[in-house]
């Protein structure tokens, strides 16, 4: 059988594949469900320095191609989280806390407090679309850089970026530009496509209540921007682990994600749809692939793409 191991920022994951963050990560029993999954990592749902509410509903709906969420970061508070942590260690597998503060002193408040917790990394989130008023930091290269020098400056625990999504090549070379600067261990590509609408033809309405209808679209619609973002990150800066996020609904598509160069994947609106068993599925799909071409481990075809030349 292939083997899927995966290892990146000092851990060692015996499965490449698990959640990404808010699905299915914000309660106790979520993440338990997570630690009892077969996901080979567990990542939280982003915090904040306060517990929030979030947005209100309705703030998710599923699609025939993926999803659009306006959540509004609703969360327990970075200090519920810090508290779980030594339970979630006990699943065994590497846990990750998603930070998503609201400015750069929240996000220096809870990394510091982070640093004291048993958390084994932190994935720092630029890419938040759904909060009215403030945009997405990773879309603002100059904050960008800000935040890196005071964050990387206090973080002791291996640190990742969540980005959003890019779409030109000038954006991906600046940014790469920027984290070389920095100890980045890994990029999480790619958050939702933010600010999308979808439209409810025969009743004529938006289908989410937050900010007039618009949210983060997620699931099949993202995909080609995801292995997009994957595949350039990975070609501008190959010393640093990808994760590919973003439409990966079968074992084929994390073959892709992992031909275009990432080192691991997450799931995202699969795990909304499917529940935890879609780790197990989309596992075995990805051993059957490999097996079938007779690649015994993922490093075989990481970034191995062909061009037509
Ligand atoms: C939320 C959505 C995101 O895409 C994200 O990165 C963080 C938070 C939310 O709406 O809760």
């Amino acid at each position: 059988m292939a083997d899927i191991s995966a290892s990146f920022a000092g851990l060692s994951l015996r499965k490449c594949i698990y959640n990404a963050s808010g699905a299915r990560s914000m309660t106790p029993e979520e993440l338990a469900a997570l630690g009892n999954s077969e996901a080979g990592a567990i990542l939280t749902k982003s915090c904040t320095l306060l517990p929030r509410e979030g947005n209100p509903e309705p703030r998710y709906q599923d699609l025939e191609w993926g999803s659009l969420n306006s959540m509004g970061l609703p969360n327990l508070g970075y200090e519920k989280y810090i508290e779980l942590s030594p339970e979630l260690k006990k699943y065994g597998k590497p846990v990750f806390a998603s930070v998503s503060g609201l400015s750069l002193e929240d996000n220096m408040k809870i990394i510091e407090a982070m640093n004291a917790s048993e958390f084994d990394a932190v994935e720092l989130n630029l890419s938040c679309p759904n909060i009215p008023g403030k945009p997405q930091v990773g879309y603002d290269f100059e904050d960008t850089e800000k935040y890196l020098e005071e964050i990387s400056a206090i973080c002791r625990k291996p640190l990742g970026l969540k980005l959003p999504p890019y779409f030109d090549f000038a954006h991906f070379e600046q940014m790469a530009g920027i984290i070389k600067k920095f100890r980045v261990r890994f990029l999480s590509c790619i958050n939702a496509i933010g600010n999308a609408l979808v439209i409810d033809s025969e009743k004529e309405i938006v289908i989410i209540k937050p900010k007039g209808g618009f949210g983060g679209l997620g699931g099949r619609y993202i995909k080609p921007a995801a292995l997009a973002n994957v595949r350039k990150f990975h070609e501008l800066l190959p010393d640093i682990p990808i994760i590919g996020v973003g439409g990966i609904f079968t074992g084929r598509d994390v073959f892709e994600f992992v031909l275009a160069g990432a080192t691991a994947v997450q799931l995202g609106t699969v795990l909304m749809q499917e529940g935890t068993s879609c780790f197990g599925r989309v596992a075995r799909e990805l051993e059957e692939i490999m097996d079938k071409k007779g690649y015994p481990s993922l490093e075989r075809f990481r970034g191995k793409l062909k061009v037509i030349e």
